[in-house]
């Protein structure tokens, strides 16, 4: 299949009551193993590479290589391109073929976030890619992006329908309690913040930060509305902790690198078809 972007592989999980699983990749083998999860639980599924990762595989490679891997898979696969900052970046991943993008303007003021991804939103439309936008400030670290606690910040409901409608964007990532990479305490999500969100707009919403919140918890804000949840940590432990277990169990005179890999697909594809299930997009492709 051809890539699709979030417009259409959201369309229907409000009125379905389930949400998308977007996961994050480094390489080969992590993404493989998110496409081959997401096609054992027939489930439309979103693969997202950040900036540091594009820079690490290469734009066009990472493009090539999604493209390859949805070509043979009969569930949709949508590239996206997660917490950019850098428009220049942006428009050079829309050009090598992401079917989204996300600018990742929430460290400045409002109307420069507005500014940044309305000029990112108009640039795509004439492209097959969707946007995404941050309003709020997700705390933790996600690759580069680092958010101390104390400048990480809850959106505020009042400002998301401007926010919305000056953009033009597809999707609207929100800051209500989660954080990027592992808890240091419970998470405790804002279910009354995402509810007043939800209530202002018909943009669907994006949970970033799904490593280590319950499932309760995520199911709760999937039967709010909720349409996208990202998942990054969980499998890059994955992925360093089975490359860790291959070192162990493997002979020592072991040299065949794909001895050591092809666990790591699998251990991605099962944490992903779980997640899938979990998310209730299972059997929707
Ligand atoms: O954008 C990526 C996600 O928000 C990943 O968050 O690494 O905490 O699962 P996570
Ligand atoms: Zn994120």
């Amino acid at each position: 299949m051809e890539l699709v972007t979030l417009q259409e592989i959201l369309a229907n999980t409000k009125k379905e009551h389930y949400a998308v699983g977007a996961f994050n990749f480094n390489g080969y083998e992590d993404a493989a193993g998110i496409a081959q999860g997401a096609a054992a639980a027939r489930s439309p599924v979103i693969l997202m590479a950040s900036q540091g990762a594009c820079q690490y595989i290469g734009l066009y490679e990472t493009a090539g290589l999604i493209k390859g891997i949805a070509k043979k898979l009969s569930v949709p696969i949508c590239l996206h391109l997660d917490h950019a900052t850098d428009l220049d970046f942006i428009r050079e991943a829309v050009r090598a073929g992401f079917s989204s993008v996300m600018i990742d303007a929430s460290a400045k003021p409002y109307e420069e976030n507005i500014h940044d991804s309305k000029t990112i939103a108009t640039f795509a439309k004439d492209y097959h890619c969707s946007v995404e936008a941050e309003l709020g400030k997700v705390g933790g670290k996600e690759d580069n992006i680092v958010v101390e606690d104390r400048t990480a910040s809850f959106t505020d409901p009042a400002q998301v329908p401007r926010f919305v409608e000056e953009t033009g964007i597809d999707a609207l990532a929100i800051a209500f309690g989660s954080v990027h990479g592992f808890y240091k305490s419970e998470p405790k999500l804002d279910f009354d913040r995402l509810a007043a969100v939800l209530k202002l707009t018909a943009c669907p919403i994006v949970l970033h930060g799904g490593t280590g919140i319950p499932i309760a918890d995520i199911q709760k804000c999937i039967s709010m509305g909720l349409a996208k949840v990202n998942v990054g940590t969980e499998l890059k432990a994955a992925f360093s902790n089975t490359i860790r277990k291959m070192c162990a169990e493997l002979p020592k005179d072991e040299f065949d690198p794909r001895k050591f890999l092809k666990p790591v697909k699998a251990a991605c594809a099962a944490i992903v078809q779980e997640k899938l299930e979990a998310f209730g997009s299972a059997g929707k492709a």
